[in-house]
């Protein structure tokens, strides 16, 4: 019996042991082409050399054998909204107009909770076939959708971040609440879920120009209030908000200044793209120990314009930057397609941004932006077992590209630029297999 929740995946492991945005790409990581990942009660015990390790945990252990495959640390996507996987790749609108357009009328349907229970089980079907273990998820206004979210992801044990928009103004009146019940019913969503199992509550006033000062207020009392919930929110993400931010908030000097002025920025607080933030804004952000969430997807699609990272890594205070996928506004729940877009953005500034940062980003920093980089995101003892499989050869076109790789940077490139959803072969929440592509269904 004591044996039996013991597990080992073997394969091509890849293990992060510094910041390659600070310490060089070179030094960044461990590799090991025949290497295992020992798992017991969910959490990772070693990882090494299959031919150590293997010998060390003795013949009863069950071993999962992915010879040739890349394991790594399971995806984390820093900023997502999963009652818009309905309105993803909606034609023809910037920001305001493609939230009154089309987000807004999708999220009025998710006071239904036995909708919102489908689309939930849905976009947590589709994260994991897509390789990604932890998100930090908007649910719209309606208490309804945050059960409905928290619910759906219990049975996988994932190690999720949700929480219910807040927004009293500028939306339809279907879609607002006041500062007061925001206030009261965040408050009940975070006594019910916050630290059940792994999830964890993340205050979401959806974005400045939603919110009255008093609702602004209420988030921070009610932030103050609870230590280790997260604050999540959008900030400069389009020039027309920016100027509708301005006129909004006539005495804060700029959009940063707003969530600063109501105590909503620390750590735990995680901003959603950042495209046009100034040099007094980045410098409170690294200062206050925010986050930003890059969406490069969302970026390019909803033309907001292009998120500057190499800048936000090469200053004497570098920002934590997660990745994020953003749906709707993003287009794709692909680390890959993800990553793809963060490099043809980086291009396009002259930064040529290096596969071990990328996937990086996609795993520890991610985590690091969440705090949470001493439990997920890296493969080493003592974190959650959540992992992906890497299957890098899933298509004809990646199998011949791949016959020239010279070593694993290429590899991993390869896969930025051309896998999808097929090269996620399997996907592990705390040492469960929760997903395997071959089984069909997870
Ligand atoms: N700003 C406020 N709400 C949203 C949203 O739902 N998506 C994006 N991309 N930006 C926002
Ligand atoms: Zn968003």
């Amino acid at each position: 019996m004591g044996e039996s929740n013991r597990l080992a995946i073997r394969g091509q492991v890849l293990q992060f042991t510094a910041d390659p945005f600070q310490l060089g790409t070179e030094n960044a990581c461990r590799f090991w082409s025949d290497g295992v990942v020992v798992v017991e009660d969910g959490v990772i015990r070693s990882v090494g050399q299959a031919s150590d390790l293997l010998a060390d945990v003795g013949p009863d252990v069950e071993v999962h054998d992915y010879a040739g495959r890349l394991i790594m640390a399971g995806f984390v996507d820093t900023h997502v909204h999963y009652p818009q996987m309905e309105v993803i790749a909606s034609y023809g609108a910037q920001l305001i107009e493609w939230l009154n357009d089309y987000t807004f009328p999708a999220e009025g349907r998710f006071r239904d909770r036995d909708y919102a229970a489908k689309v939930a089980g849905l976009f947590l079907q589709e994260s994991l076939r897509n390789g990604i273990t932890t998100s930090a998820v908007y649910c719209t206004v309606h208490p309804e959708s945050v059960d409905a979210f928290f619910e759906a992801a219990a049975p996988y044990g994932l190690r999720v971040i949700a929480g219910k928009v807040m927004m009293d103004r500028n939306a339809p009146d279907f879609l607002t609440d006041t500062a007061q019940s925001a206030y009261d019913d965040s408050k009940i969503l975070i006594e019910r879920w916050h630290g059940k199992g792994r999830a964890l509550y993340g205050l979401t006033p959806r974005f400045a120009p939603t919110s009255t000062d008093a609702q602004l207020e209420a988030a921070g009392t009610l932030w103050q209030e609870t230590p280790g919930v997260y604050m999540q929110t959008h900030v400069s993400e389009n020039r027309q908000e920016l100027a509708w931010v301005a006129e909004l908030f006539p005495d804060c000097s700029d959009y940063l200044g707003v969530y600063e002025k109501y105590g909503l920025l620390g750590p735990r607080c995680v901003l959603g793209h950042g495209i046009y933030l100034s040099e007094r804004e980045k410098a409170v952000i690294a200062e206050t120990g925010s986050a930003v969430a890059h969406c490069p997807t969302s970026n390019l699609f909803i033309g907001s314009g292009l998120f500057d990272l190499a800048a936000s890594q090469q200053r004497a205070d570098p920002l934590r930057v997660g990745l994020a996928t953003d749906i709707g506004g993003g287009t794709s729940l692909s680390i890959f397609a993800t990553l793809r877009a963060a490099y043809e953005i980086a291009q396009l500034q002259s930064f040529s941004l290096h596969p071990i940062q990328a996937f990086y980003l996609a795993t520890l920093g991610g985590a690091k932006s969440l705090y949470l980089d001493d439990k997920i995101g890296n493969l080493a003892p003592g974190y959650e077992a959540d992992m992906v499989v890497i299957d890098l050869k899933s298509t004809p076109m990646i199998t011949q590209r791949m016959e020239h790789a010279k070593d694993l940077t290429e590899a991993l490139f390869i896969q930025m630029i051309l896998a999808d959803d097929r090269a996620i072969e399997a996907t592990y929440s705390a040492g469960r297999r929760i997903y395997a592509r071959d089984a069909g269904q997870n």
